[in-house]
C-alpha cells in the first residue's frame, strides 16, 4: 500500500526549519498557505513578496487586495478556497526563484497538492503554471485552458500582479475564476 510521506503535522515541522535552498537565510517569515485545506479549488502563485513574508500570509500584499475583490467578483470566497506559492520563502527583490529554488521547493507544493485533494488547481502566473502545467506555457495563448492532470483539473491564468499592470487583463481573469467555480461544482463551463 502506498503510503503518504506528508501528513500536515509533518509538513508544517519540516517547513518551518527548511534550510533546503537559499531563500531561507533571507526570509522573516515562511510562507505555507491560507485559507480551506479541504477546498476544492486550490490557487497557486509565485512566491511571497514583501508584506507576505513580514505577515507569513500568501497574498496579502497589493497583487492580493486586488485578487480577493475579484474572487468576490466571481461568487468566490477566499475562506474556501486554499492559497499558496510554488515557494515558500520570499526571493529578494520580487525576483524570479530561480529554477534550482522551485526544485527544491517542489516537494512541499506536492504534499500539499495530495493533502488538500482539490478538485480544481489554478496557476497563477507563468511561473506557478511552468511548474504545474506545462513547462513551455505561454500564458497569453494558453490561459483559460483547462488541462486534466491525473485526478486533478489544471487551469492557468494570469497573476494578479499582471493585472496591476494590466487592467484590460482583468475580464479574462476574473472569467478564469468563473469557469473554475463551475468546474469545481462539476457545473457546465458556459
Ligand atoms: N505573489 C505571489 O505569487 N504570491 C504571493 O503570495 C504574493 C504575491
Amino acid at each position: 500500500m502506498a503510503v503518504l510521506r506528508f501528513d500536515w503535522n509533518t509538513l508544517y515541522a519540516d517547513l518551518k526549519v527548511c534550510t533546503k535552498c537559499r531563500l531561507c537565510e533571507t526570509r522573516t517569515n515562511i510562507v505555507i498557505s491560507d485559507g480551506d485545506p479541504h477546498a476544492d479549488i486550490m490557487f497557486i502563485g509565485e512566491g511571497p513578496g514583501r508584506e507576505e513574508d513580514e505577515q507569513g500570509v500568501p497574498f496579502v500584499g497589493a497583487a492580493g487586495r486586488l485578487f480577493n475583490y475579484l474572487l468576490e467578483e466571481a461568487g468566490l470566497d477566499r475562506k474556501s478556497i486554499y492559497i499558496c506559492n510554488v515557494v515558500k520563502c520570499r526571493p529578494p527583490q520580487n525576483r524570479d526563484p530561480f529554477p534550482d529554488e522551485a526544485d527544491a521547493c517542489l516537494p512541499y507544493l506536492r504534499a500539499q497538492i495530495a493533502l488538500v485533494r482539490p478538485k480544481v488547481i489554478v496557476c497563477l502566473g507563468r511561473i506557478s503554471a511552468r511548474y504545474v502545467y506545462d513547462r513551455d506555457i505561454q500564458i497569453s495563448r494558453q490561459r483559460g485552458q483547462v488541462k486534466k492532470l491525473g485526478a486533478f483539473l489544471v487551469l492557468p491564468t494570469y497573476h494578479p500582479a499582471a493585472l496591476l499592470r494590466r487592467e484590460e487583463l482583468t475580464n479574462d481573469f476574473v472569467s478564469d475564476l468563473i469557469t473554475a467555480k463551475h468546474l469545481a461544482e462539476n457545473d457546465p463551463v458556459t
